[in-house]
């Protein structure tokens, strides 16, 4: 019994044999492998120093760049690790190269992570019915959220802007009404006012418009690029009654607009009290 137990001097050498192979590949291979894996690693690329120091200070600084860029599948998970491990030994002797391992995240690399997707945001105010735009209209996760992690929108969050948005939802292949997104932007009392768009200028109180209109940086004159309602088909016929009303037409209208058609500058009727922004 005792005898079949102990290894003989062959098999011994040979377990030394596979315990220095071991040691070997661990030393030459893993380690260099899970060293060249790391996000601080990438930083090294040219291509790549910038998105790793975004990525630094974002929500997903303890997510690895792969779990992102390398599509989740066993086989492009081992191509990585195996161009990573070249791309360890390439270092020792080159430096200040640019890195193009890295590919677009898909939504199978965000899935995981992100199985239940909220359908009304954090603020409660805007209504975001995920499974609608990722499982009906295939859209991909970073056609909104390109911004997530390397970069910031004009307001300087994370969050998809709402202009993001609007290149669908312009009112004829989906929905624009302020409502169909967001719940507390519903046009307040005040705008019933039969004369609003005439003294909406005059009405704005500290912050109290921003809340629902400030979706630009320079919201007043970029509303006023919009053709506003008042502007129907026979608007070329009626716009001459609206003149004789004190209507301020250079709050949206440089005088030249009026000179295309008039060759002069028509007799305008405007308010000098209202503070024109165009
Ligand atoms: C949580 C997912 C996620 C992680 C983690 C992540 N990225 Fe990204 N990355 C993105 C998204 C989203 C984009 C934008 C894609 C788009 O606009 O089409 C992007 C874009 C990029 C781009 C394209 C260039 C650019 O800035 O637009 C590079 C390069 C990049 N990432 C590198 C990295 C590196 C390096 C890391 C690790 C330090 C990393 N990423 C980690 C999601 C991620
Ligand atoms: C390895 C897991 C992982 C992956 C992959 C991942 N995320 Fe995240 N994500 C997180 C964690 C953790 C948070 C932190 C917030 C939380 O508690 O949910 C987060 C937060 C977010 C948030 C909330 C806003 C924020 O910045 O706090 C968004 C949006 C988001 N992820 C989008 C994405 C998108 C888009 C992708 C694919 C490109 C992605 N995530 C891939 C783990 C992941
Ligand atoms: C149609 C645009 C759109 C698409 C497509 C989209 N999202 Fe979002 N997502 C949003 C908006 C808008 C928010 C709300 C942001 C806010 O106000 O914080 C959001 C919020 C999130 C949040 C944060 C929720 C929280 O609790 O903080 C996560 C995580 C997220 N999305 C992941 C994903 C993933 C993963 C995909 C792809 C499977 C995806 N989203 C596709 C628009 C989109
Ligand atoms: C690729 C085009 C596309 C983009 C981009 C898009 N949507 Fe949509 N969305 C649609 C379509 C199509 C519908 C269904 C038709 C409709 O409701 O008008 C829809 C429906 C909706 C609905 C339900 C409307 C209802 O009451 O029936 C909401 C809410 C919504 N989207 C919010 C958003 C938000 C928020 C964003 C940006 C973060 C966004 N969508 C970006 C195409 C898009
Ligand atoms: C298709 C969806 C959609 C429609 C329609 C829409 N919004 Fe938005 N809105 C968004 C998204 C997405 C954001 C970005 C969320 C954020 O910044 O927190 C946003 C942000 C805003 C913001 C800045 C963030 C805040 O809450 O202060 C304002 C103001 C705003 N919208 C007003 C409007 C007004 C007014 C209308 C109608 C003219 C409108 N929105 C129509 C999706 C929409
Ligand atoms: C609670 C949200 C909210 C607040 C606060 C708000 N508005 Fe509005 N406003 C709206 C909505 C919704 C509309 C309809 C816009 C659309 O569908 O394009 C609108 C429309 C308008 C219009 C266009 C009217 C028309 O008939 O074309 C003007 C002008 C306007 N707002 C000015 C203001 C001014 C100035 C203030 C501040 C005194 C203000 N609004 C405060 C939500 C709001
Ligand atoms: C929601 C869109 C919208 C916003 C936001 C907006 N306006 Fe207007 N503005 C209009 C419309 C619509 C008219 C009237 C056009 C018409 O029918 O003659 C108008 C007309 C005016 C006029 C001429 C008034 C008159 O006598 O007819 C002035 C001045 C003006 N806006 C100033 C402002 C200022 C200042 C702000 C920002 C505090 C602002 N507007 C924000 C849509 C907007
Ligand atoms: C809120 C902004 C705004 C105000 C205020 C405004 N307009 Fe306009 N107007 C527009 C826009 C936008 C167009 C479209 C311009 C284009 O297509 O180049 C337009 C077009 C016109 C046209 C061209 C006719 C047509 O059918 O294309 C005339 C005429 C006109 N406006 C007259 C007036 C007069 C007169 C007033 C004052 C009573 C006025 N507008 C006030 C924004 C405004
Ligand atoms: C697209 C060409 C066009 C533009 C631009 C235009 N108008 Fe006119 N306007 C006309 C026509 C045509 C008439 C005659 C309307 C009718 O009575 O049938 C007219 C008539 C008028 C009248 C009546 C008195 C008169 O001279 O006949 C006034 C006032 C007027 N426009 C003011 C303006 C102002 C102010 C602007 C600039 C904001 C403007 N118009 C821009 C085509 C234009």
């Amino acid at each position: 019994m005792a005898t079949r137990l102990r290894p003989t001097p062959r098999t011994l050498r040979m377990l030394v044999r596979i315990g220095i192979a071991l040691v070997a590949i661990a030393a030459l291979v893993v380690a260099p492998v899970l060293y060249a894996s790391q996000p601080s690693f990438l930083a090294r690329y040219s291509n790549l120093s910038a998105p790793y120091k975004a990525w630094t200070t974002s929500t997903h600084k303890d997510v690895a760049c792969e779990s992102c860029h390398v599509p989740p599948t066993v086989v492009a998970r081992a191509a990585f690790s195996a161009r990573m491990l070249g791309e360890y030994y390439l270092s020792l002797v080159s430096s200040s190269r640019e890195l193009d391992v890295l590919r677009p995240p898909t939504n199978a690399s965000c899935q995981p992570c992100h199985a239940d997707l909220v359908s009304v945001s954090p603020s409660g105010d805007l209504k975001i019915p995920h499974r609608a735009h990722v499982d009906v209209l295939k859209m991909s996760c970073v056609e909104c959220h390109d911004y997530a992690v390397h970069e910031k929108n004009a307001k300087g969050t994370h969050v998809p802007p709402m202009t993001a948005c609007l290149t669908c939802h312009d009112g004829k292949r989906a929905k624009s009404a302020c409502t169909t997104c967001h719940t507390a932007k519903a046009a307040p009392d005040t705008h019933k006012a039969t004369d609003w768009v005439v003294v909406h200028p005059l009405q704005q109180t500290g912050g109290e418009c921003a809340k629902c209109h400030a979706w630009t940086k320079n919201w007043c004159a970029d509303c006023h690029f919009r053709r506003p309602a008042s502007h129907s088909t026979d608007w070329r016929k009626k716009h001459a009654t609206a003149v004789k009303g004190r209507r301020n037409c250079e709050a949206c209208h440089p005088a030249s607009f009026c000179v295309r058609c008039h060759g002069v500058v028509p007799q305008l009727n405007y308010n000098p009290a209202t503070k024109l922004v165009k």
